[in-house]
């Protein structure tokens, strides 16, 4: 992490999952840990972890899950700082992992309203205050842009709803836990890119959904594209330009 922190200027974020789908522990031939304990594991590592950034020399470490002596990481990190951390927890002790632990948090932008959104911003950034700290708030979102709506409809139609790929969305939610009803609206949403955001449209379209969730009090998104070589300089060209021009983005490029 120090290495490509180094090699980003410090740019380098960590977002700390502790685990969640039980198909890629089956896939290392270890068992995941309940829910609690995974953040009771999680809130020891990073805590050696920022131990490890700090200016900390050669030291202990005797927690109840990590025993570790002499313990040296060098360099540190980049600009005598340590890296952003985010987190992505949905449940109670998720959230509170968050906003303890973490400078940023992930949160599920809503599909129905900016004031829900709004709501949703205002209580994590909240719930942090409420412990002495300030968090950002992010979201995520699955952009299709094209140089008219209709063509952006249409693509998203095909690539995420026609031509969704159903096995890997049932791979990831079951049936069980939710009645019908939401379970298939919750599988709707994941095939249109695991729950994030969709945003469809052209480019002055997206580039004010965009500021509408910056009016939410969100910090920042991480977006997802179908085809990143095709669709990825048309986004720069015509969405960041905007942006930039709102003010919403410092301008980077030369
Ligand atoms: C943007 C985003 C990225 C995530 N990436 C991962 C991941 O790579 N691996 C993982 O195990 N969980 C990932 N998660 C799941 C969360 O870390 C978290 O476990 C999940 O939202 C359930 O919340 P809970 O742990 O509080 O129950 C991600 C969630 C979001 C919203």
């Amino acid at each position: 992490m120090v290495t490509a922190d180094h090699v980003g200027e410090g740019r380098f974020g960590l977002n700390i999952v502790v685990g969640w789908n039980e198909g890629e522990f089956e896939m290392f031939g270890v068992e995941q840990r309940g829910h609690q304990e995974r953040y009771h594991y999680a809130q020891e590592w990073i805590d050696v972890i920022k131990m490890i950034w700090s200016d900390r020399e050669d030291f202990d470490f005797h927690g109840k899950y990590l025993t570790m002596n002499g313990i040296r990481g060098k360099p540190k990190p980049y600009g005598d700082t340590r890296p952003l951390i985010m987190n992505a927890g949905a449940s109670p002790t998720g959230q509170a992992f968050a906003v303890k632990n973490c400078d940023a948090f992930f949160l599920q932008a809503s599909r129905t309203s900016l004031e829900e959104s709004t709501q949703r911003v205002r209580r994590a950034k909240e719930a942090a205050r409420a412990q002495g700290r300030e968090i950002g708030c992010y979201t995520v979102g699955v952009v299709t842009c094209r140089p008219t709506k209709k063509e952006a409809e249409d693509d998203f139609h095909h690539c995420i709803v026609d031509r969704a790929d159903w096995s890997a969305v049932d791979g990831n939610i079951s049936p069980q836990t939710v009645p019908m009803q939401e379970y298939l609206t919750q599988r709707s949403h994941y095939a249109q890119g695991m729950g994030g955001l969709p945003i469809i449209g052209d480019p002055d379209h997206v580039a004010a959904q965009i500021a509408d969730l910056s009016k939410a009090g969100l910090t920042g998104i991480a977006i997802s594209l179908v085809n990143y070589l095709d669709e990825l300089p048309y986004f720069i060209d015509e969405v960041i330009g905007r942006l930039e021009r709102m003010g919403l983005r410092e301008k980077v490029r030369g």
